[in-house]
């Protein structure tokens, strides 16, 4: 297989509440160009052929549009999004036309924007063998599990693992899961393969530094992350 027949959806649809500001966090600058702009390098700079579709709330196009302008930046194919992150990556998936044979479509958040070629290559040698690939790391503070009765126990941490992007899957495996109806239970596109039934995902070693802008201080973290 080539990098040809992997595609890469990049999922930038969100409004980020949590982040707290006017302009959606993948909008905003870190080390001079929007955070939206480093995610979509760092992938295009680990596979030169990936093919990326970027999805976007319609609303954010012209932002967009000017950004790229005014960053001399090429601008992916752009796809709406929609009101969760499952109808975004639907949204994405359902506009590819995937090839004869076996393709790797991978789903990333447009707010990871430290994406590096090594953990890429991780994730797509993974890919090439078995129906699906997700980046974990370990968990570092104590957990507990909450009841519904307002109570809570301790858990053991190392039966645990936070889940990061870039998650990659068959192609048509992935396509066909996402004709499943929505659950909320969605979170990302591996909890979707497994509601329909592929069990075959393999978990590689993820990367701390590849962390989620979240809230706005994650973008000094970001930064320095960028400049080591
Ligand atoms: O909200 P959260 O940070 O978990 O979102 C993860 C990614 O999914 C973000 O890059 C966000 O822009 C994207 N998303 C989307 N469409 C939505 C909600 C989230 O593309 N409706």
């Amino acid at each position: 297989m080539t990098e040809s027949s992997i595609y890469c959806i990049i999922v930038a649809a969100g409004s980020g509440s949590r982040f707290g500001s006017e302009l959606p966090k993948q909008f905003c600058e870190l080390n001079g160009i929007p955070v939206l702009m480093h995610t979509i390098e760092g992938i295009r700079n680990a596979c030169h052929n990936v093919k990326i579709v970027l999805v976007l709330n319609r609303s954010h196009y012209d932002l967009w549009h000017d950004l790229c302008n005014r960053h001399n930046f090429r601008s992916p194919e752009l796809r709406s999004g929609g009101a969760t992150r499952w109808e975004s990556v639907k949204n994405a998936i359902d506009a590819i036309e995937l090839p004869e044979g076996k393709s790797i479509v991978m789903v990333h958040d447009g707010a990871r924007p430290i994406v590096t070629r090594r953990l890429l290559h991780r994730i797509i040698d993974a890919a090439m063998t078995c129906d699906g690939v997700i980046p974990v790391i370990p968990v570092s503070d104590s957990l507990r599990m909450l009841s519904t009765d307002g109570t809570s126990v301790p858990v053991d941490r190392g039966m645990f693992r936070a889940v990061q992007t870039p998650q990659a899957f068959d192609g048509k495996m992935l396509k066909d899961a996402y004709r499943l109806p929505y659950r909320d239970t969605f979170t990302d596109d591996a909890s979707v393969m497994a509601a329909a039934g592929h069990r075959d995902i393999t978990l590689v070693d993820g990367d701390p530094c590849n962390i989620k802008i979240t809230l706005p201080d994650d973008l000094k973290i970001a930064s320095l992350y960028l400049n080591k």
